[in-house]
């Protein structure tokens, strides 16, 4: 049985299921259930009747404009990203709101209300322009979770800037390899960041990463200060905040960007080659993320709304910032590690702030589990009414855990299933309406007409199995991959004609729930992380001591999956601990430590197909232990057994 065998013998056997509360019905935004139907008839006319809860300076002349695989939403249409997260919100009643509830890991912390955020986006903007930034110019994030972070993209988005965001977990040649991929002219990152109570060298990784490349200016956000300890180039380094009190306090008029002018940029793995920047455009990602607050998430203007993402990955661009942000809400963003000083720190800011939604991953909740039910315990979580869950399927065990011991059994769960190109939630239950079953990420919301098909493309019988595919588009569906086009048809439009494949595999149960299995390509999903195996084999390959690398992901208790590295060294090298020791960091510097692989098994040979291609399905029975398949179409089976030993050794 492989890793989506067993996950779903699992599922199979799950019959739990659980109904919104009546006073929680009583009050959702959603609870017409003739909602389906009517987007189901006419997506082209819901979404349109979405994108009026938007600000346009101008309106859009056609809804759509579809030519496989490339889609044009709301086009002519007239708008701004910033405007619509910050600016209008300032000329109303939600002028003084908070808009950011932030908190730093050392304890220090800012509120900016709506009022305070504009005129701070307005600042970063003017400095943005000040230093050569235009319209359709590319800028690359490397910051830590600071309020710097969502300011830098609004004053992108302010100016008609593309923003392209590199988590500040990637190591430095990673983040070279996004700046070169974009082109970007400037870098805004910080002196360093704060991660369990240590730093994080943003700024010494950054020196690394713009040698030779197109960044001209690096501008750095002083967030730790002298301890950081950093060297300012002169001439090409400049402080964040010796620039800002330079620029007029004047507001800066936002640019009127077509609805489709390309927002962002945001890199992810694929199966092969160098990491893919995602191109999301103005008007249809604003459109879905904000319909997906009203919907998906019951958003109401007193809620107060914590996502724990981090603004690196898509989760924290569509729901701390665009998301929240467009429909008016109050976000708290924290911006380090769980467990600092205490494992209850998320408890305590909930209780803290009275956050009413809170949105995490399942590898959290699996920790959380782990260090026991103590911990929300210490803290008064009755404010909170609905909770989310997102990055890879949710283990029934978890989501139990997260409803008794989060939830008190009050509060509905919204697994939200959605991906870096879909850009915002889109397989997700509407918690006023669905019956929740633990494990499922339910139904495509309205709009959405995303199904389970076999390989010909045809619709499989509910109680079967296939490929996850969105067969009509959608406004916030990624419009193509910067600079490689070809790229982006092969990879979402290759398999059946018109039809955007995602990679995950799922299964359609009877009452026509989609139950995620997870890819089913080479990208391993470590903590909601996807990685690419190439890209881990690529770093591998890349030092001195080895011949060869395969890469594959096994299914670990906490993280979801965990990556193990099967190598062959060259000749003459010697194998150890010091050895493995040394690829580890090798890969946590090439990727970054998401990256790092749990365990390295050396091996003389890898298991090869007679056609030469390595056997990965083997690989993964034999880190998972189970009983092997048919090895009938190996080269030499012998293989196999020497790994089974040298693999039990290892343990
Ligand atoms: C997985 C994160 C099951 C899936 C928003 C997808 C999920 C990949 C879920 C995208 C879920 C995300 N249930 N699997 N609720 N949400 N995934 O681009 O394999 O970082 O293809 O976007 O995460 O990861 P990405």
């Amino acid at each position: 049985m492989t890793n989506r065998d067993s996950r779903l013998s699992n599922l199979l056997h799950e019959t739990r299921q659980f109904s919104p509360s009546e006073s929680f019905r009583e009050n959702a935004n959603v609870r017409d259930e003739s909602i389906y139907e009517s987007a189901r008839q006419d997506p082209e006319g819901y979404w349109s009747e979405q994108a009026q809860n938007l600000s346009w300076f101008a309106p859009y002349e056609n809804v759509l404009k579809w030519q496989s695989p490339h889609a044009e939403w709301f086009s002519g249409g007239k708008l701004n990203a910033a405007y619509n997260c910050v600016d209008r919100h300032r000329q109303g009643p939600r002028k003084n709101k908070a808009a950011i509830i932030w908190e730093g890991e050392p304890g220090d912390s800012r509120v900016y209300t709506y009022d305070m955020l504009g005129r701070e986006v307005d600042r970063a903007a003017h400095m943005l322009q000040d230093l050569g930034v235009r319209r359709g110019d590319r800028v690359t994030i490397y910051l830590p979770m600071i309020p710097e972070l969502p300011i830098s993209l609004l004053a992108c988005a302010k100016i008609g800037a593309i923003h392209s965001v590199v988590f500040g977990g990637f190591s430095s040649k990673a983040l070279r390899q996004r700046i070169v991929d974009a082109d970007a002219k400037v870098l805004i990152t910080a002196d360093a960041g704060w991660r369990r109570g240590a730093l994080i060298a943003l700024k010494a990784n950054a020196d690394e990463a713009v040698v030779d490349t197109p960044t001209e200016t690096v501008v750095v956000v002083r967030r730790v200060g002298a301890q950081a300890g950093v060297s300012m180039q002169a001439g090409r380094d400049v402080y964040w905040h010796e620039l800002l009190v330079k620029t007029p306090g004047a507001p800066f008029p936002a640019a009127e960007m077509d609805a489709e002018d390309i927002l962002f940029l945001l890199y992810t793995s694929g199966t092969t080659g160098n990491p893919k920047g995602i191109v999301h455009t103005t008007g249809g990602y604003l459109t879905v993320a904000n319909t997906s607050m009203r919907t998906v998430f019951d958003m109401k203007d007193d809620d107060i709304f914590f996502c724990t993402a981090d603004i690196g990955w898509v989760t924290g661009h569509t729901y701390i910032v665009y998301g929240p942000l467009s429909a008016g809400a109050t976000v708290v963003m924290y911006e380090g590690s769980p467990d600092f000083p205490g494992r209850d720190r998320f408890w305590d800011m909930v209780e803290k702030y009275g956050v009413t939604i809170l949105y995490t991953a399942p590898t959290s909740i699996r920790t959380f589990m782990k260090w026991g039910a103590q911990y929300p315990q210490m803290h008064d979580l009755r404010t909170l009414r609905l909770l989310g869950t997102v990055g890879e399927p949710i283990n029934p065990e978890a989501w139990m855990w997260y409803h008794e011991h989060i939830g008190h059994g009050r509060c509905p769960i919204v697994d939200t299933w959605w991906q870096t190109e879909t850009g915002a939630a889109i397989i997700a239950p509407l918690p006023g309406l669905t019956v929740a079953k633990p494990g499922s990420a339910t139904r495509p919301v309205p709009g959405i007409d995303a199904d389970v098909v076999d390989e010909h493309g045809q619709s499989v019988a509910p109680g079967h199995g296939g490929y996850l595919v969105i067969r009509k588009p959608w406004p916030s569906m990624l419009r193509t991959i910067w600079g490689d086009d070809e790229r982006f048809r092969r990879t979402y439009f290759g398999q059946f004609e018109g039809m955007y494949v995602a990679g995950d595999g799922a299964h359609k149960d009877a009452d026509g729930y989609v139950w995620i299995l997870g890819r089913i390509d080479d990208v391993i999903n470590v903590s909601g992380h996807r990685i690419g195996t190439m890209e881990v084999e690529s770093a591998l390959v890349s030092h001195r001591a080895v011949a060869e690398a395969a890469v594959i992901g096994r299914s670990h208790d906490i993280k979801g999956q965990a990556i193990t590295a099967f190598v062959t060294v060259k000749e003459g090298i010697e194998t150890g601990d010091a050895l493995i020791a040394e690829l580890k960091q090798h890969v946590t510097d090439s990727i970054g430590a998401m990256a790092r692989p749990e365990e390295i098994i050396f091996t003389a040979e890898l298991p090869k197909t007679r056609s030469a291609k390595i056997m990965r399905r083997l690989l993964r029975d034999i880190a998972e232990g189970r009983v092997l398949g048919d090895t009938t179409t190996l080269a030499d089976p012998s293989v196999v057994e020497a790994l089974k030993t040298q693999y039990k050794e290892s343990e």
